[in-house]
């Protein structure tokens, strides 16, 4: 979900749904907004899109000097209008935003209807509302403390009463909130685009922070009420650069920005002479590197997959036993670490809840924890012990593109650097991998320019209700990763499987005509995969393989199609063969007509367990 508050002289509509419209990512099941007007508290929200919002808002506008605004994406109660925020008590004279969860809100609900509080929605912000309203005693600030301690979960909140309505109160409990500093106005958002057409100084508020705000003030304090000082930080991101400059969509967008932000990830990484990785942001010592014993990498969603293949490039280039693990599993089965064990915990956004919260589990067990993100600022970036930051820059489709392969570059930097303190790989080695990446984003251009050959081929599988991707090895983990993709946008159901494992089972499922994606880059095992190949082929399957140049000849015997990637090493050929799983599912969605950015029932960032 997002959230975006307002307070000054400006059109108070129009800032909230310029920034509603810039968080529609994090969340798009209804939005809603609260503004004081010259008759009080007015509330107006709209089931489904921004666009429903502003459409009711067109008709009847809000007009007022402070607000508050939310993007939802369902968790307690359906997406609807009144489930919508922003959320009221009865008297309509206080009104909430909230993202996150709170867990007791049926006690809680339980009690206040005890005491004659009536509900409209199923929601848990409700609730909040009618606390704030039932402590309310002159001052809204000690009314919401009042209120939050009796709340348990993760909230950030944005709070406006119609009694004060030159202040607006924002908290930070476990889930992101910022406040922007302008002049003569003050803005909260759940994240920066939200708010940077406005400002560029903002304060990052902590867990267990809150913030009241006037039009001329921003005062900063703990929940207890201990006021507090921060450091402002000046957001130095180009506007445009949230921006889709150009391309049809986000991910279109993000797709052709990944040389950039291959070369980003790198730079400053690797020495002059180029035939070492330095990474002077990491505080893990050389002699804690050396008694490294395992390591454990947690993620979500396309996290996860990229940390897949980080696990083969640390297991050949370092020799330590690596198991990767999705977040939501790993938290709860008491993960068997010690001082001993790496964990590296992989997030685009660095707030995914189960992420954060394995985290934090494997600290508390004595791990030493490295997050790989692309949000400096983020709750996980903050939280970890040492951070490798992916430069991709913000991303905003919700299918994840160059946060993805920049985690790919940054586990190849790490993976290096481990090797070189623990003396795994020789120094040509090294170079010699160096110099293969440095090759990367010039090879990502030069495979760009095919799209057209790609967009073809989507054209064609657009037509299909079901297809396999198979591959061995760092094949099959961009597989996965490519099946993913395509499920994600195009909605086509698809599975990946180890070309091996197919036989066990799967293999049942290939019947005439359907689609087959065989990735071949591995050519330790590319004799193996054409076997798998051929068992698909006798069954019927229409086969597209992707391999290097110099195998398609031979391969063609074998397929009906064959894509050829630059030549690259075993290690690094993910960073190239996912560039063509993405356009595949970037095309078809489009073919299919789907909404590319905004895939149905998915949000960018997900902040609840
Ligand atoms: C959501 C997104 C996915 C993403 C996953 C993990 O489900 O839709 O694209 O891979 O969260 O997100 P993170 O920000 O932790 O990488």
């Amino acid at each position: 979900c997002g959230i975006v508050g307002y307070i000054g002289t400006q059109k108070t509509q129009s800032v909230l749904l310029e920034g509603l419209k810039k968080l529609e990512y994090r969340g798009y099941d209804s939005a809603g907004i609260a503004v004081f007007t010259s008759e009080g508290l007015r509330i107006a929200k709209a089931k489904g899109r921004l666009a429903n919002l502003e459409q009711r808002l067109e008709e009847a506008p809000l007009v007022g000097t402070a607000g508050i605004g939310h993007t939802r994406w369902a968790t307690h109660g359906k997406p609807s209008d009144v489930n919508s925020h922003p959320h009221t008590d009865e008297s309509q004279k206080f009104s909430v935003v909230h993202n996150g969860i709170i867990e007791n809100y049926l006690e809680l609900k339980e009690e206040l209807i005890s005491q004659g509080h009536e509900f409209v929605s199923e929601t848990d912000t409700e609730v909040i509302s009618h606390l704030i309203a039932r402590e309310y005693d002159g001052d809204i600030v000690k009314a919401v403390q009042k209120a939050i301690t009796h709340m348990r979960g993760a909230f950030a909140l944005g709070v406006l009463t119609e009694y004060e309505p030159d202040r607006l109160v924002a908290v930070r409990q476990a889930s992101p909130l910022i406040i922007g500093i302008g002049e003569g106005e003050n803005f909260i958002g759940s994240d920066i685009p939200a708010i940077l057409k406005y400002t560029r100084n903002v304060y990052i508020l902590n867990d267990g922070e809150m913030a009241l705000l006037t039009a001329d003030a921003v005062e900063l304090m703990t929940i207890e009420g201990n006021f507090i000082s921060r450091e402002m930080i000046r957001v130095d991101w180009d506007a445009v650069t949230a921006e889709k400059g150009g391309f049809d969509h986000f991910m279109l967008k993000e797709i052709h920005e990944q040389p950039k932000a291959y070369r980003d990830t790198m730079l400053g990484r690797i020495d002059a002479s180029g035939k070492k990785v330095v990474l002077p942001e990491l505080k893990l010592t050389e002699d804690q590197i050396k008694n490294i014993r395992n390591i454990q990498i947690v993620a979500c969603g396309t996290a996860y997959h990229a940390g897949l293949v980080g696990r083969t490039i640390i297991e050949q280039l370092v020799r330590i036993p690596v198991e990767t693990d999705v977040a939501s599993e790993y938290r709860y089965r008491s993960p068997i670490v010690n001082k001993d064990t790496l964990v590296i915990v992989v997030s685009q956004s660095g707030e995914t809840a189960d992420t954060l919260a394995a985290l934090r589990e494997a600290q508390a067990n004595g791990a030493h924890v490295l997050a790989i993100t692309n949000v400096v600022g983020s709750s996980i970036a903050r939280d970890a012990d040492d951070v490798i930051a992916t430069l991709a820059g913000p991303e905003i489709a919700v299918a994840s593109t160059k946060a993805y392969t920049s985690q790919l570059i940054a586990f190849n930097l790490l993976g290096l650097y481990l090797a070189q303190v623990r003396g795994t790989q020789t120094p040509e080695q090294i170079a010699h991998t160096i110099a293969a990446m440095q090759a990367l984003p010039e090879q990502v251009e030069s495979m760009l320019k095919q799209a057209d050959a790609i967009k073809n081929y989507a054209e064609q599988i657009s037509k299909h209700e079901h297809l396999f991707f198979i591959g061995r090895g760092l094949d099959y983990a961009v597989a996965q990763e490519g099946s993913l993709k395509l499920k994600e946008i195009s909605y086509i159901h698809s599975e990946a499987y180890a070309a091996g494992e197919l036989k066990h089972g799967t293999l049942a499922l290939i019947e005439d005509g359907i689609p087959v994606i065989a990735l071949a880059t591995q050519e330790s095992v590319l004799e193996k995969t054409v076997s798998n190949i051929k068992e698909v082929k006798a069954r019927g399957a229409d086969v597209l393989a992707i391999t290097y140049e110099e195998h398609v000849a031979s391969l063609l015997k074998s397929v009906d199609q064959a894509f050829a990637i630059p030549k690259t090493l075993p290690l690094l050929s993910p960073a190239l063969s996912v560039v063509v799983l993405q356009l595949l599912a970037y095309y078809a969605s489009l073919a299919l007509g789907h909404d590319v950015d905004k895939p149905r029932n998915l949000a960018k960032s997900v902040t609840v367990e």
